[in-house]
């Protein structure tokens, strides 16, 4: 590629609403070099980009949701990214300042012109640990804080058990440690391989960890948690859900982060539960209602400082999945949905 050159990642087809989607769906390729930054604008040099489990409801016709737009066909897509700056028309902006996006909405490729107003600056990190910024200090971080923070009722020393699914990936891992900072006496995370379930337990802090793909999950947490369970941060829904479901106490809490485990079925979402499930959720009074950290910014900055602090203290360990290369990204995603990933999957530019 020449130095006047760019390369874009596009969505090249879709995977369909009920399919599990594949590399060769996105596309990579070179694309015209942005045009000079206008007044308030500044031309930048992506870094790293996020994958999330959200892109796969992008790549639907309807992304059934209203915080994010569907891709078009051919689109450059688009998402969460960490930037530098290499040319400014912005007096808020100087060579070299690290930006992430406000929104989902920064286009995967290497060199884009953006306006002042749709980034924020990264004014607490460095080249080095920038890409803290689409984990623990981004829209994940903020999602498992004030997911248990608002949702999980949780009352320090009163010895009660908390269960995370996904808990070995992003949102899981940093809920998990934010349970056991807030107070909750035993942490319980489900994943999906041995070796995920002995790094939740050597590195993250977990106490006990299940692997849903070689154990009954809800034997185990029988086992487990004689005295049932209290909180649990779903990232998964599905048959996992049921089984921990069924284990929860009287006026016990489910954080309804994510449903991934039926992201590649054509249902609403939150999807149904099955009715013996329902029966049980209003028996013993269970808290569940669908959780989006959108729906709380005046918490942000409160959740950002303790991440920040904690992480500072060492009370919260990170972990990053690196893929590097902006062509691998199609590939770095569907890894990720397929559970490759320990803590946050990036892509390295
Ligand atoms: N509510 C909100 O505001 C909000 C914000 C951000 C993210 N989220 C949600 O949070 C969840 C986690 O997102 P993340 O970015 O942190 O991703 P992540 O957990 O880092 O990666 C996804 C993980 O999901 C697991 N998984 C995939 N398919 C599964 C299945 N069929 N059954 C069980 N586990 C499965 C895989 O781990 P295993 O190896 O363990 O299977 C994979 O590593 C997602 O549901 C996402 O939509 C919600």
């Amino acid at each position: 590629m020449s130095k006047k050159e760019n390369q874009r990642v596009f969505l090249r087809s879709r995977p369909g609403v009920d399919k599990e989607p594949k590399v060769e769906n996105f596309g990579c390729e070179v694309c015209p070099f942005p045009e000079e930054p206008g007044n308030g604008e500044a031309l930048f040099e992506t870094l790293y980009l996020s994958v999330d489990p959200l892109m796969r409801c992008l790549m639907n016709e309807d992304s059934g949701v209203v915080y994010a737009s569907a891709w078009g066909m051919g689109d450059t897509i688009k998402g969460s990214a960490v930037a530098t700056v290499i040319k400014s028309k912005s007096p808020n902006l100087e060579v070299g300042d690290l930006v992430t996006p406000k929104g989902f909405s920064w286009p995967f490729q290497l060199y884009t012109v953006q306006d002042e107003s749709s980034v924020l600056k990264l004014e607490n990190l460095n080249r080095k640990n920038a890409s803290l910024a689409l984990g623990l200090f981004g829209i994940n971080g903020l999602t498992s804080a004030i997911g248990v923070m608002e949702r999980g009722n949780i009352v320090p020393n009163s010895n009660q058990t908390m269960v995370v699914s996904a808990a070995a990936g992003s949102c899981g891992s940093i809920a998990g440690q934010v349970g056991k900072i807030l107070g909750c006496g035993k942490l319980i995370g489900i994943c999906g391989s041995p070796e995920k379930c002995e790094f939740i337990v050597e590195y993250f802090g977990f106490d006990e960890a299940i692997c849903y793909k070689t154990e009954d999950v809800h034997s185990e947490i029988k086992r487990i948690c004689p005295g049932g369970v209290d909180v649990y941060f779903d990232n998964v829904g599905g048959d996992i859900n049921n089984a921990v479901i069924n284990c929860m106490n009287k006026n016990s809490s489910v954080i309804l982060c994510g449903q991934i485990a039926v992201y590649n079925d054509n249902v609403p979402y939150p999807p149904p539960l099955p009715a013996d499930i329902v029966e049980l959720i209003a028996q013993r009074e269970i808290s569940r209602e669908r959780f989006l950290v959108l729906n709380y910014p005046e918490k942000f900055m409160h959740a950002l400082s303790f991440l920040m602090d904690s992480y500072k203290n060492c009370q919260i360990k990170n972990h990053e999945t690196v893929t590097t290369g902006l062509e691998n990204t199609g590939q770095a995603f569907i890894e990720m949905m397929n559970g490759k990933n320990i803590g946050k999957q990036i892509v390295k530019l």
